[in-house]
């Protein structure tokens, strides 16, 4: 597959320039990337069954993993989805536009292709002014998963898009870094008490706040093809860099210690050690290349930082990421140690 990808760097100046060109390639049928304020996502018309298999193709995506929809308005959503929860609504009041999104029944104008042959649809409303303009403008809701290859970290600016579908999707628009850097919460609403399948930025607490309960349905762990998950996506490896991943979970000064101990084994077998830790254990410990989670105790640096962080160490070629785990774990922080569980091929606790 080798397809010119055009490259949009969008600025106030050329913003409706932009949108109207981006939004005419998505009406007729072709792939965008698009910034929202979690991560880019790869978007195609989500009620064009054509449209939405190039996705699939673009990012190697199996085919029963099934595609979050994205909405500019409220009225769109009664138009995908049938028989709207109050309580769905009360967190559409709540968390929309932002990084919440809610699994509903789905209406059959949506195509199978789109919700992996499910009755429901994930619907989403980005806090992002590219995407609803886009999404607006085209006309249409716009079905969009992560844009990077299917295995890989989520791409948090334009450069890891290019890096992962340059010549597989048809343009790509720079908006610059994401603001929150892990992907939205995912909630089940077609349970009688909702479900988190995914947690995100919207944390449970938050959730319980605003609707008196919800349940917790994902796990941290890797899941073998063959176990019975709700979403489907929990099943596939995720956030995977091509070098081992070892998480250290624990205090400050044990993981600092743990991570100097693991260093000094590695490098008596000649590997390349690269660090994502945060500024606190940095100042401790040093290997061949080290990349900055923030201030430990504010997980939502950790959030923006870790799919850059592994990108980062996996281009400049180490052989092992020691990751640190001493973050807080509150809040994105949930998300964060989620994401990186998940990310990890073996996990030290202490
Ligand atoms: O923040 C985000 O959610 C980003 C941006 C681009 O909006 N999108 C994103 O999409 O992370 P994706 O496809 O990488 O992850 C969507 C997750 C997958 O795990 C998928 O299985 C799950 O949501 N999902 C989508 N529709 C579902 C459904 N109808 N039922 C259960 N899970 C669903
Ligand atoms: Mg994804």
């Amino acid at each position: 597959m080798t397809i010119d990808t055009r490259i949009f760097r969008i600025t106030d100046n050329n913003f409706g320039g932009v949108i109207k060109e981006t939004s005419q390639i998505i009406q007729e049928g072709g792939t965008v990337a698009f910034p929202t304020e979690t991560v880019y996502g790869l978007g195609a018309d989500a009620l064009n069954p054509d449209a939405v298999l190039k996705i699939f193709e673009a990012k190697g995506r199996p085919a029963d993993n099934p595609l979050i929809v994205h909405v500019a308005d409220r009225k769109q959503c009664t138009e995908l989805a049938q028989d709207i929860p109050e309580m769905a609504s009360r967190l559409m009041d709540a968390f929309w536009p932002g990084p919440l999104t809610l699994i509903l029944k789905c209406k059959t104008i949506i195509p199978d292709i789109t919700t992996g042959g499910l009755d429901t649809v994930g619907l989403r409303m980005p806090d992002d002014r590219i995407a609803l303009e886009l999404i607006r403008c085209a006309g249409t809701p716009i079905a969009a998963p992560s844009a990077n290859r299917s295995g890989y970290p989520s791409p948090t600016n334009a450069e890891h898009v290019v890096h992962d579908l340059e010549g597989r999707i048809d343009a790509v628009i720079d908006g610059g870094n994401v603001n929150i850097g892990v992907e939205s919460t995912v909630v089940d609403m077609t349970a009688n008490v909702p479900v988190i399948l995914r947690p995100g930025n919207i944390s449970a607490e938050d959730i319980k706040r605003c609707i008196g309960a919800v349940q917790i349905g994902y796990t941290d762990r890797r899941m073998s093809g063959d176990e019975r998950v709700r979403s489907p996506g929990m099943k596939y490896t995720h956030y995977s860099p091509k070098a081992d991943v070892i998480l250290v979970e624990g205090e400050l000064s044990e993981v600092a210690d743990a991570i100097t101990a693991l260093i000094a084994d590695h490098y008596g077998k000649g590997m390349h050690v690269g660090l994502l830790v945060s500024n606190e254990v940095a100042r401790i410990v040093s290997a061949d290349a080290t990349f900055l989670l923030g201030k430990g105790q504010d997980p939502s640096q950790a959030a923006r930082s870790i799919f850059m962080g592994l990108r980062h160490l996996d281009n400049e070629n180490m052989d092992l990421i020691i990751v640190d785990g001493s973050i807080k774990n509150e809040g994105v922080g949930t998300a964060v140690f989620n994401r990186l569980r998940k990310a990890a091929d073996r996990i030290i606790k202490i």
